[in-house]
């Protein structure tokens, strides 16, 4: 028997990839590329689409656990039936701290976790806040100019590491013990804008310095760049509030990356040294 990840050549899926490998767990990939999915040796490939149900029954053939991305919220409850029938018993679902905010995390988060719960299967969601290597959208401007340009520079988030994520759906899925609970979570620290691009350029051993943009211009430049305009508006309230009232770590939340991989959970400090080389 083995695993499937969807998602496996995601930002996250790649790390989660790496994880189990490392535990020695066969592991099987689904993609719609195969030929591009750059994956390790050792990991299985199989083609399919999750917005094409059917194509994936392949790759459901002797799988006991998946890891179910909310990559096509629309078709979930077939995906998970599809599962089930092929004796899939464990199911995995990323969704995001967000999941429960009605402005926008709802939609396809809420979508794929009814699903897996509605199905029979075992399920686990994993429901990260802000990934740290979001920031790594900050590296072209640093590379240039050593400047990292965004509106509310006093807001407060508690990144986690995209290594802690995936080491944690790796637990969920290698062990027993996680069936039926929500994991809702972040990283150890609250911090602001400001002192996250200072600990990039603590990393770097350079001042990488901070302008202040103005959030209407912003939030244009955003919707530009192909953000939907109602995550824009979203964020920069969180962001805004964050600001106006800085809320202190949430213990809750930090408590759970040590509680499941058994180590303590990476710091932003750690992560910008992880990724100088980007910001370098
Ligand atoms: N960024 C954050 O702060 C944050 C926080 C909490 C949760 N999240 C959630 O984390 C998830 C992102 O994971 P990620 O970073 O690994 O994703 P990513 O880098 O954007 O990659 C998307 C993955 O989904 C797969 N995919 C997309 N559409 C598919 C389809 N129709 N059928 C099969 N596979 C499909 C892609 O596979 P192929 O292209 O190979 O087919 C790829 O592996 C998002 O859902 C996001 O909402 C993000």
């Amino acid at each position: 028997m083995t695993i499937l990840l969807t998602g496996a050549t995601g930002f996250m899926g790649r790390r989660i990839v790496d994880e189990l490998l490392l535990a020695g767990e066969p592991v099987r990939a689904l993609t719609r590329t195969p030929a591009t999915a750059g994956l390790p040796d050792g990991v299985e490939l199989f083609a399919g689409d999750l917005g094409q149900p059917e194509t994936i029954r392949d790759a459901l053939r002797s799988v006991d656990r998946m890891y179910l991305v909310p990559a096509a919220p629309e078709t979930s409850e077939e995906v998970v039936a599809l599962a089930r029938a092929a004796g899939v018993r464990r199911m995995v679902v990323l969704s995001g701290a967000a999941a429960d905010d009605d402005a926008w995390g709802a939609r396809g988060y809420l979508a794929v976790e009814r699903a897996a719960e509605r199905s029979g299967l075992e399920w686990t969601h994993v429901r990260p806040g802000e990934f740290a290597g979001n920031w790594l959208g900050w590296a072209p401007s640093v590379r240039a100019e050593r400047l990292v340009r965004r509106p509310y520079g006093n807001a407060v988030t508690q990144p986690v590491h995209e290594s802690d994520v995936a080491a944690v759906i790796a637990a969920t899925l290698i062990r027993e013990g996680h069936a039926g609970v929500t994991y809702t979570f972040a990283g150890p620290e609250a911090l602001t804008t400001v002192e996250q691009v200072g600990l990039i350029g603590a990393a770097l051993g350079e001042e990488v310095r901070f302008e202040e943009d103005d959030p209407v211009q912003a939030r244009e430049q955003w919707i530009r760049d192909g953000y939907p305009a109602v995550f824009v508006d979203w964020m920069f309230e969180v962001w805004a509030r964050s600001a106006r009232e800085p809320a202190p770590v949430n213990e809750e939340w930090a408590a759970v990356v040590p509680r499941l991989t058994g180590r303590p959970a990476r710091t932003f400090a750690q992560w910008a040294v992880d990724h100088a080389a980007s910001f370098r």
